[in-house]
């Protein structure tokens, strides 16, 4: 057989082998749970497997809320020192060094400011520019027992339809209406039918029975640190927390609005990835 013969005949059992890899889906299957899986580790650290996110994302209804009306100001600090940073599109693009260290979670739902109905949301930014990003994960709020309860909770399924296929993990944000009550029924309800949904992060506040609201709900949850409470008070409560089964924290307010926010974050840090009780973190955290 002539030399060329055997080379034709190579990249023939290549092509065949290659189909047949496809139909059986194995490539698919290795490329999509490696990439899921590889930007999950860049969210929740190997080590600990657990996150500690800093939250800056309030500016997409809340305009320049305190603490984040000079962006750049407030990440200069803080950015590196996160796990990951929760952040909208236009923010990563104009006030994030490209360098940065930490991961990146995008806020992708939006549409009412605070004047407005908030749970008029919908999906604002496409899975290519997240891509194009290069952002680890994505994120977007349902608003359970709200106005827009349904539609808010369809469209979280179809971002998790298309996000799914591309390895980029889906965070659900269980964002709370005026009227609701934080606790554990209400955000036990909402965190199920966010891991029904297919979430692989789901975001909520702290309440009383907290661990209620963790043991109903298979998929990592972070916790949301609210309004702005004594630091002693906000490390207290990451402590319980993590106590009772969160995955870490996607804190924003009792971060950015501390007198000193870089020593907040190494106390919150201590908390979540070492172990320490809000004692240790609050003696650190004095310490600067
Ligand atoms: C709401 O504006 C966002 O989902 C925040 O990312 C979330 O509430 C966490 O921030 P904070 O700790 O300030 O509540």
């Amino acid at each position: 057989m002539t030399t060329m013969k055997m080379s034709l005949r190579l990249v023939f059992y290549a092509i065949k082998w290659s189909k047949w890899i496809v139909k059986k889906n194995y490539g698919a299957k290795f490329i999509m749970s490696f990439g899921i899986e590889n930007r999950l580790s860049k969210i929740f650290k190997p080590e600990s497997g657990k996150t500690v996110m800093l939250a800056v994302d309030h500016g997409y209804f809340q305009g320049p809320t305190t603490g984040l009306e000079d962006l750049r100001k407030t990440l200069a600090p803080l950015a590196n020192l996160a796990d990951c940073l929760f952040i909208t599109r236009g923010m990563l693009r104009n006030c994030v060094e490209k360098n940065i260290q930490s991961s990146i979670c995008l806020r992708v739902s939006g549409g009412p400011s605070i004047l407005g109905e908030l749970s008029n949301e919908d999906i604002v930014v496409s899975l290519e520019e997240a891509i194009r990003l290069n952002v680890s994960g994505i994120g977007m709020s349902i608003f359970v027992g709200a106005e827009n309860e349904d539609r808010t909770i369809s469209n979280l399924g179809r971002l998790i339809n298309e996000a799914e296929k591309y390895g980029m993990p889906v965070l659900a944000i269980t964002a709370v209406g005026r009227e609701m009550a934080r606790d554990s029924r209400y955000l036990g309800l909402a965190c199920r039918i966010a891991a029904e949904i297919g979430s692989r992060i789901v975001k909520t506040y702290y309440c009383e029975d907290f661990y209620k609201v963790v043991e109903s709900c298979p998929v990592p949850i972070v916790m949301a640190g609210g309004t702005k409470i004594p630091e002693k008070d906000a490390l207290l409560m990451t402590e319980n927390a993590i106590k009772e089964g969160a995955s870490g924290v996607d804190m924003g307010r009792n971060i950015f609005q501390s007198e000193n926010p870089a020593a907040m974050m190494k106390a919150i840090k201590a908390i979540v990835h070492k172990g320490a009780d809000s004692k240790e973190a609050f003696d650190l955290y004095s310490r600067g």
